[in-house]
């Protein structure tokens, strides 16, 4: 076999074999393909699609590329939850301890950010001591122990989808729904989980910016995982605005704690709602959706959600006080208002500036390796439909660095577009694919 055919095949729009996905794969791992020529493949690949089972070869090649988790040892049905990113979205943390807290074991491995969205292992490495470096062994011991362990995912899963995506970054091909697609789902399979639950996010702070490729690409992924025999749901959701009040790590923690306690914002509630009442469905908790919702909505009033969340931070060697006052999470030296200068009602939010306001604050990674602030972000007051007046404050800016945070204002501002009459309703969930 040579990866000249290959190029050539995948270029003249022939379906590429299950052998010749795995050359490829295997031997672009080990270094025997030049970059070169797998960008000359992955471009081919852009322009030309996939069809369902070279999707599916692809996925399984990369999956195999590195360690496959066996969670086996934890009894039960193990459901994973992935998030295509977006800005303000912090369901995993609210999400996955009430789904512990009704006996659904928790083991999820979670990404850092890059770019303008954040990863929930940020988010929790602002909780002062907690460890999100677990070894598998106590990742594994410690589910089985109290329900639920998150922690960073391990730099051996899918190592040849690392280096691909690496090459796609600067190649101009990532944004192809075969390539994203398996690379997602390459991570999935190989974290070990039974079943897999995927929130794909839709909107101006999202990946997919419009609706026909979010549903495509949920579409694809839910196909990749029945075909892979696990049980695959994605819901989309709209992300053209922040999910909740804040961005920005410590700032999301923090509100994530405020869920827990009964004080959520209604998108953000309505949305780990729904997202808890899926894993509930997939972990055989219950079919009734409404059902779970409600049981859901019981966990966070009766705060066994909340508990659940303060003994995985302890457990993991957190300051577990932050839980009953998560005010000490809020750190930043400066709060600057970003006032409206007009009447009228909010009608669209570039919510991707806001993402990436908090890069600027320090609060995100341009490159892998930069440090984080923790303390920085921004509060989200003013949302789409929302009345405001000249001078009212719209925003607020968390900054360590006053200079800084004065710069994001009128870039800020500009971020918001208003309307002098009332705008539709804003809705959360734009569909469910299963
Ligand atoms: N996230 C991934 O893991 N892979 C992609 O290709 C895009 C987003």
């Amino acid at each position: 076999m040579n990866i000249n055919e290959i190029i050539k095949a995948k270029r003249d729009c022939k379906e590429l074999t299950e052998q010749e996905i795995n050359f490829f794969v295997e031997e672009y791992s080990k270094g025997n393909i030049p970059d070169y020529q797998a960008s000359s493949l992955l471009m081919a690949i852009y322009l030309n699609g996939m069809s369902e089972a070279e999707i599916l070869n692809l996925t399984l090649a990369m999956a195999r590329s590195g360690e496959i988790v066996d969670l086996s040892e934890i009894p039960g049905i193990k459901v994973d939850k992935h998030s295509t990113g977006g800005i303000g979205d912090k369901v995993t943390m609210v999400v996955m301890p009430l789904v512990a807290s009704l006996g659904v074991p928790v083991a999820k491995m979670s990404g850092r950010g890059l770019g303008y969205t954040q990863g929930t292992v940020d988010k929790l490495d602002s909780i002062p001591g907690f460890r999100t470096n677990l070894e598998m062994d106590e990742f594994i011991r410690n589910v089985k122990r109290i329900g639920i362990a998150l922690m960073g995912q391990s730099e051996n899963i899918a190592v040849a989808d690392k280096k691909l995506y690496a090459l796609r970054d600067v190649t101009g091909t990532v944004e192809s729904i075969p390539l994203i697609a398996s690379s997602i789902m390459s991570k999935k399979l190989a974290a070990g989980a039974d079943k897999i639950l995927l929130e794909v996010t839709c909107g101006s702070g999202a990946f997919m910016e419009n609706e026909i490729r979010a549903r495509k690409l949920a579409q694809t992924m839910v196909s990749i995982g029945k075909m892979a025999g696990k049980e695959t749901i994605a819901v989309i959701t709209n992300m053209n605005q922040p999910l909740g009040r804040f961005c920005g790590n410590a700032l999301e923690t923090k509100e994530a704690i405020d869920i827990l306690s009964g004080k959520g914002e209604k998108d953000v509630v309505n949305v780990c709602g729904l997202l808890g009442a899926y894993m509930l469905k997939l972990a055989g908790k219950g079919e009734n959706i409404v059902t779970n919702i409600k049981l859901i909505q019981n966990q966070i009033d009766n705060r066994e959600g909340l508990a659940k969340f303060k003994e995985l931070i302890s457990r993991q060697w957190g300051e577990s006080r932050v839980v009953d006052d998560p005010d000490i999470l809020v750190k930043a030296k400066y709060k600057i208002p970003v006032n409206s200068v007009v009447d009228g009602f909010v009608s669209e939010i570039e919510a991707k500036n806001i993402g990436q306001a908090v890069v600027n604050l320090g609060g995100g990674r341009l490159k892998k390796d930069d440090t984080v602030d923790y303390d920085v972000g921004i509060e989200v007051v003013k949302k789409i439909g929302d009345e405001v007046k000249s001078g009212e404050p719209i925003m607020y800016i968390y900054s360590n660095d006053e200079t800084k945070g004065l710069m994001q204002v009128e870039y800020l501002r500009n971020s918001y577009k208003f309307s002098k009459t009332q705008v539709e309703n804003y809705k959360e969930i734009l569909d469910i694919i299963d």
